[in-house]
């Protein structure tokens, strides 16, 4: 039978290559962005493809946005519920004043949308096959590996979502889901700049085959494109 991956913020960046990636690999996908209309490439994906393709309309940050979804996804069997989409938070970042509006969005995006959205689509993941629930977070999260400081917004969004993670691997672990947190490498996107080491290509067939090869024992691990488990 089909597997089927749902990822958010699929129309742009580490997203879009993910949904390129499990179509290729005749994967069903639903792909959630805030606004289909404009996700030009997801579109174009869509009506080149083999109708594998549905696109869902998702803000992460909206609550009513994730009830209809679930409600639309009533009946669906998700073998891994991506949670993709985040934000790396307002400029600068450094011991400077931060607009406190700004960094509550961040948390919104990044910590408090991956809890919600799980809690929502946890029964479809638990009918699915594979039982994934895979969180983007970042090396930049790790507490352990931080010794630059700085990039308080995104950092402290990306620590957090990760003990977000931690505790569903427990709480989820006698549904049989395995729930991971995942570092992308520093990958070449709008975030991540045009200076950075990696190619989403890259970076998403290293993520892929980290999925591939999962089990039940590395739920609640920080897991990089290739496989290294990394600190928190
Ligand atoms: N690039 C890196 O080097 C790197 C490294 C470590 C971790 N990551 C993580 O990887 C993930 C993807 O990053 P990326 O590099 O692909 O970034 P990106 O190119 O900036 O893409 C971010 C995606 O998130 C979506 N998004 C933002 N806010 C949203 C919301 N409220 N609701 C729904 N979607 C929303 C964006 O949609 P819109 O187009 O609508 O804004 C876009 O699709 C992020 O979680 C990021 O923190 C990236």
């Amino acid at each position: 039978m089909d597997k089927t991956l749902l990822i958010t913020g699929a129309n742009r960046g580490i997203g879009l290559e993910l949904a390129r990636q499990y179509l290729a690999a005749n994967w069903r996908v639903l792909a959630c962005c805030r606004n289909p209309d404009q996700a030009t490439e997801l579109q174009a994906l869509a009506q080149r493809g083999t109708g594998k393709l549905a696109i869902h309309a998702l803000d992460v940050a909206r609550d009513e946005d994730i009830a209809r979804l679930a409600r639309e996804l009533r009946e669906e069997k998700i073998d891994i519920l991506f949670q993709n989409a985040g934000i790396g938070g307002p400029r600068g970042q450094g011991f400077a004043p931060i607009d406190s509006e700004e960094w509550l969005k961040a948390f919104r995006v990044n910590v408090l949308a991956p809890f919600h959205l799980t809690l929502a689509l946890v029964d479809q993941v638990a009918a699915s096959q594979r039982r994934i629930v895979a969180i983007m977070g970042t090396q930049l999260g790790s507490i352990t590996d931080n010794t630059s400081g700085g990039r308080y917004v995104y950092r402290s969004t990306k620590a957090a979502v990760h003990m977000v993670g931690k505790s569903l691997s427990i709480d989820l672990a006698p549904r049989g889901i395995t729930t991971l947190l995942l570092h992308p490498g520093w990958v070449r996107t709008a975030m991540g700049g045009a200076q950075a080491t990696m190619s989403v290509e890259d970076s998403v067939r290293g993520l892929r085959q980290v999925l591939e090869r999962a089990t039940p024992a590395d739920s609640g691990q920080l897991i990089a494109y290739d496989g290294r488990i990394l600190p928190w």
